[in-house]
Order: C-alpha cells, then sequence, then structure tokens
C-alpha cells in the first residue's frame, strides 16, 4: 500500500526497532516498546508516529491511539527540550514533596503539565519513580535527584535553564 507517513526513524534507531522486533513473539506485542523509540526520537506522539506504528507493527491506527491515551507516559502535546518529573508519591509526599513541586512552578513560571515559554522545560507529576527511600526525588530527562532540598532543586533548575 502507498503510504503518506511522514515519520521515520533514524538509522541508529531503525536498527533498535529492528532488535525489538527480533525480541517479541508478534509485531503488535512489540506496540509499546516502538512507540517509546519513536519518542525519544521527537519527544511527542504525533498522527505521524502514529501511523507509522500502525504499519510497522500491522495493527489499527485506532489500536495504537488508543494505547498512547491509555499510557501516561506518552506524550502526546509538544514538550519542552527537557523534562522534569517531581514525584508524588506516598514517600516522596510525606517529605515534601508538595512544596518541591510549588517551588519549581514558581520558579520556572509555569504549572505542572505545562511547558516555559521559550519550549525549555516541561513540569510534570510522576508516579512513584521506585526511588521512595530517598525520597523526596524528581526525575529530569532519566536522570534521577534525591533527597532534595529546595536549595538543590534551585542549582538543578540553574544548569537547566543556562543561568
Ligand atoms: S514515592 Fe517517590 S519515588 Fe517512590
Amino acid at each position: 500500500m502507498g503510504s503518506t507517513m511522514s515519520f521515520a526513524l533514524n538509522p541508529e534507531r531503525e536498527r533498535e526497532m529492528e532488535d525489538i522486533f527480533s525480541r517479541y513473539p508478534n509485531k503488535q506485542a512489540a506496540c509499546i516498546p516502538l512507540l517509546h523509540l519513536c519518542q525519544e526520537q521527537q519527544r511527542w506522539v504525533n498522527d505521524d508516529v502514529i501511523a507509522f506504528v500502525a504499519e510497522k507493527c500491522d495493527v489499527p491506527t485506532a489500536h495504537v491511539k488508543g494505547v498512547v491515551t491509555f499510557y501516561s507516559l506518552f506524550n502526546q502535546a509538544p514538550v519542552g527540550e527537557h523534562e522534569i518529573w517531581v514525584c508524588q508519591t506516598l514517600s516522596c509526599a510525606l517529605r515534601g514533596a508538595d512544596k518541591l513541586l510549588h517551588h519549581c512552578e514558581k520558579r520556572l513560571g509555569i504549572h505542572h503539565g505545562e511547558t516555559t515559554k521559550d519550549g525549555k522545560i516541561t513540569l510534570r507529576v510522576a508516579e512513584c519513580l521506585a526511588a521512595c527511600g530517598q525520597a523526596p526525588m524528581i526525575m529530569v530527562d532519566k536522570t534521577y535527584h534525591e533527597n532534595l532540598s529546595l536549595e538543590r532543586v534551585d542549582e538543578i533548575l540553574d544548569a537547566l535553564v543556562g543561568k
């Protein structure tokens, strides 16, 4: 079938995709890991990515759309260059996660779920990221920052916004 999709993986991720397919019993089962791979490349999942994954995994686009809406880890709108996830689950909550979140919101001038005007940072809340012993914690892109104080958060934000 002729295709008009405009999303393509770069060569390195193309190889990763082959790898993913070789690890799953069937193409459909590779839908979620493949979505992650695409999101890694362009940071959010748009209709082009959905069409791409549907074709590769041999499933209807409605199926892929369903997966994307179900899992909160998939971005359905453009996100900033960096993503800050503030854990809000019990251990972190007990150790001041709320204060930490408000501090970030104030410093960045946005609410969680939003992106700074310059497109640099998206702030979000997360469910337990499995570092409860080091609460409170945040994840910046894929890096964990643990046992946080507000001063330490300021340092992390400074480094991110390049001040
Ligand atoms: S509660 Fe925050 S990492 Fe588990």
